[in-house]
């Protein structure tokens, strides 16, 4: 593309070091559209007649069919998507192809594609994390009343219910779905027309070509809207700390899993064995995705990284962008799609959290705040329920059997009537707490959303 300036073809080892087709090519849906739009405009601005549009407009549609067919030749001679693709509608059409890099350079060109590609991977995200919260309010639902230990520091703290539990996986992934659809405003911004750095002295409408391209507006900077990649780094954050939340609700299944704990069964599809021991039955996709947040880390690290001492605008270095870019894409739509899978079918061992929640030591906030309710201060509740726990612990007798008034006459033998797991948890009925009602209308609201 290049020739008139060179004597000497590009070493090998160059090609090798710096193609990018083995990994752009996926952009080609969106290179053939902004090609489109691009001849489009060319065409208001006088480059090229209306026949000339429609063989260009033809030959980039069988370009493209091409391509999605698996009978398009890639090769690292022509670097990248954008290359190749020029080079196949020359192929095609002759000469004439070479209009179409009119007013537009690969700079401009591969900022459009790569926001129409975040464009759609968002929007495919965004269903899926919607599956994914479906799958945990199925299982809330169905284990709305399922009492089981709330832990804190991993030590058994209060009651709470799996329904309650899994919901607040819903919630995260909740404010997962508006970061992403707020980071949509600000990938849906069309940079072509900025050109090379500075625009062109051929004046095509941007405007119109954003319309078509279904982008909300157009970039007002070019020299930004070339070399701006801030819109792939916090995509990468958003999609790292989706990552952070999948990886912590692989830890809670785990233990789950656990015979330990023994809380929750994993359907055999969604396990594996062992080659050796023959009893076991591995969390493996649990394990796989807390792995699997490293890379998403990693990608972040990557693009903040690479960015982060360039002088404007485009340096080579943005190519950089689009691996860690897809990797994260896939890795991500396949983990929430596994994830949804293998949570619906999920079984919760009711009885094994009955038994962890029969603790009574569960209930040793709610006989403080019984003696609250007799006048005593918290504080004084929180030692005397203490020394409660103390005797409890040391003599083994658990603290509901225990003869309480002898600690202190405060303890009358209405405090007994604490020790009952329902009335406890029907008493968490402020905003937020797991009453079962309360849980209740949470699912009943996560359903109508
Ligand atoms: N493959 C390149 C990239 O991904 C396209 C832009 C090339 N521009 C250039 N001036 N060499 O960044």
């Amino acid at each position: 593309m290049w020739k008139g300036r060179f004597s000497k073809n590009t070493a090998d080892l160059v090609q090798q070091y710096g193609e990018s087709i083995s990994y752009d090519w996926r952009l080609y849906p969106h290179d053939i559209a902004g090609s489109i739009a691009h001849a489009r405009a060319q065409v208001s601005a006088g480059i090229l007649n209306q026949d000339e549009f429609l063989k260009i407009e033809t030959g980039l549609r069988e370009v493209e069919q091409d391509i999605s067919a698996g009978n398009f030749e890639f090769s690292i001679e022509a670097e990248d998507i954008h290359m190749n693709i020029e080079a196949a509608l020359t192929t095609k059409i002759g000469p004439l192809g070479g209009k179409l890099h009119t007013a537009r350079s690969r700079n401009d060109q591969v900022a459009t594609d790569t926001r129409l590609y975040c464009r759609a991977a968002i929007d495919d995200l965004l269903s899926l994390l919607s599956s994914l919260q479906a799958a945990l309010l199925n299982r809330a639902e169905r284990y709305a009343g399922t009492i089981l230990p709330g832990y804190t520091h991993l030590q058994r703290g209060q009651p709470v219910t799996i329904g309650h539990h899994l919901l607040a996986y819903v919630e995260m992934l909740a404010r997962d779905k508006n970061r992403l659809q707020d980071a949509r405003k600000r990938v849906n911004i069309s940079p072509l027309g900025s050109g090379a750095l500075a625009g062109s002295t051929i004046n095509l409408d941007r405007e119109a070509i954003a319309k078509e391209l279904g982008f909300d507006s157009v970039t007002t900077n070019s020299m930004d809207a070339i070399s701006d990649r801030d819109y792939i780094a916090e995509l990468l954050f958003d999609f790292a700390l989706i990552g952070a939340h999948l990886s912590r609700l692989s830890e809670d299944l785990i233990l789950w899993c656990s015979s330990e704990f023994a809380f929750a069964t994993l359907s055999d599809a969604h396990t594996t064995g062992s080659s050796l021991m023959p009893q076991k039955k591995n969390p493996d996709v649990c394990e796989l995705t807390r792995g699997k947040t490293g890379r998403l880390y990693g990608n972040l690290t990557a693009i903040l990284t690479a960015i982060k001492g360039l002088p404007l605008t485009y340096n080579r270095d943005l190519q950089e962008d689009k691996e860690p870019l897809f990797d994260s894409i896939d890795t991500l739509t396949l983990a929430l799609k596994v994830n949804a899978e293998m949570i619906t079918a999920m079984e919760i061992n009711e009885d094994a959290c009955q038994a962890a929640a029969s603790d009574p030591l569960l209930l040793a906030t709610d006989l403080a705040d019984w003696l609250v309710k007799q006048g005593i201060p918290f504080r004084s509740a929180h030692e005397l329920v203490g020394k409660a726990v103390a005797a409890s612990v040391h003599s083994g007798t658990p603290l509901d059997q225990l003869d309480l008034s002898q600690i202190d006459p405060a303890f009358t033998k209405e405090a007994s009537a604490v020790f009952d797991l329902q009335t406890a948890l029907a008493a968490r009925s402020n905003p937020g707490a797991p009453s079962l009602d309360n849980i209740k209308a949470q699912i009943a609201r996560w359903k109508n959303s």
